[in-house]
């Protein structure tokens, strides 16, 4: 039988990156307040001392470490220097991602820009994976390593390809990574938010004016996703509820995949359409 302790993280020491703001910001709070302790990582100082203190403030355990987690040397330093101290971790939850703002036909993109794309979203999870599982592993409890995907993993994303691609392949690491280290208990998944508002996707700045009459019909539940919608999901795979659950990713996007294209018709509750609503296509950009 289930019990409200089931959820708690007392005990457990998780490690989330880019947890300065956003999302990650999110994930981090939610873990501390469910009584993990709770490393934080990103490469803003200012981000990160405020979201430490905002988290001890209100009585968690947070420690932060400026790392910039496309930079393998400050990865490796900071998962010695937790081996040296014999710090033991739990969670891994790795959260940084960027889209960069390259939003472009595919064809006038450069190489430049798939390496860029590549090194903030997958190859950093590659950096933390492999500094960090080994600490997760030798503790002999078990874990779980999250990854932050994207719906664009799921559907297409035109004019952003390189991205969609990058969180595309996260869910296909998670699979191959969780039978690798299932023999240790330590379990593999991914979740994948649609659009969330954060200070990275702002879905009001890129909407044209005109255009926010459909803002509560975008999404079928009536809204966009907020920071704590994808942290929700994180404490689940984070906790032992979800100790026969690995090799798979959660969908926290509103009903967005199921949709399809499908869309709620403008002033007509339970009427729906396959047909664009609009003549273009509604974004500033
Ligand atoms: N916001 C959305 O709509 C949305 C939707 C789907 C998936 N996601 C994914 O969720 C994750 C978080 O997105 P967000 O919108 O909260 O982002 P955000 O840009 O608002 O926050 C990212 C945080 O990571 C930090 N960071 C960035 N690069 C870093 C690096 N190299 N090393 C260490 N820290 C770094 C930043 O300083 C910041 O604190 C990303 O993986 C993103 O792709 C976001």
């Amino acid at each position: 039988m289930l019990k409200p302790e089931d959820m708690s993280l007392a005990g457990k020491t998780a490690l989330v990156t880019g947890a300065g703001r956003g999302i990650g910001y999110a994930i981090a709070e939610t873990l501390a307040n469910f009584s993990a302790e709770v490393l934080l990582l990103d490469k803003d100082e200012a981000l990160l001392q405020a979201a430490v203190e905002r988290i001890t403030a209100a009585g968690g355990r947070a420690v932060g470490h400026r790392v910039d987690v496309t930079d393998a040397a400050e990865v490796n330093r900071l998962a010695e220097a937790l081996s040296e101290q014999g710090a033991g971790m739990d969670i891994l939850v790795n959260n940084v991602g960027d889209h960069l703002n390259l939003i472009k036909p595919f064809l006038q993109t450069s190489e430049e820009e798939w390496d860029a794309i590549y090194d903030i979203n997958l190859k950093q999870i590659y950096r933390c994976v492999r500094a960090f599982a080994p600490i997760i592993r030798d503790a002999g409890s078990g874990g779980s390593i999250i990854n932050i995907s994207s719906i664009e993993g799921y559907r297409a994303i035109p004019t952003c390809a390189t991205y969609g691609a990058m969180k595309t392949a996260i869910s296909g690491f998670v699979r191959n990574l969780a039978m690798e280290l299932a023999p240790y208990r330590i379990r593999v998944n991914a979740v994948a938010p649609e659009t969330t508002e954060t200070e990275q996707v702002d879905p009001k700045a890129f909407t044209h004016p005109q255009y926010l009459e459909h803002w509560d019909i975008w999404n079928p539940m009536g809204r966009w996703g907020q920071p704590k919608d994808t942290a929700a999901a994180v404490l689940y795979l984070a906790s032992n509820l979800s100790e026969w659950v690995t090799g798979t990713t959660m969908h926290v996007d509103g009903g967005a995949l199921a949709a399809g294209g499908w869309y709620r018709m403008p002033g007509q509750e339970q009427r729906w359409t396959l047909a664009p609503v609009i003549s273009d296509s509604g974004f500033i950009y």
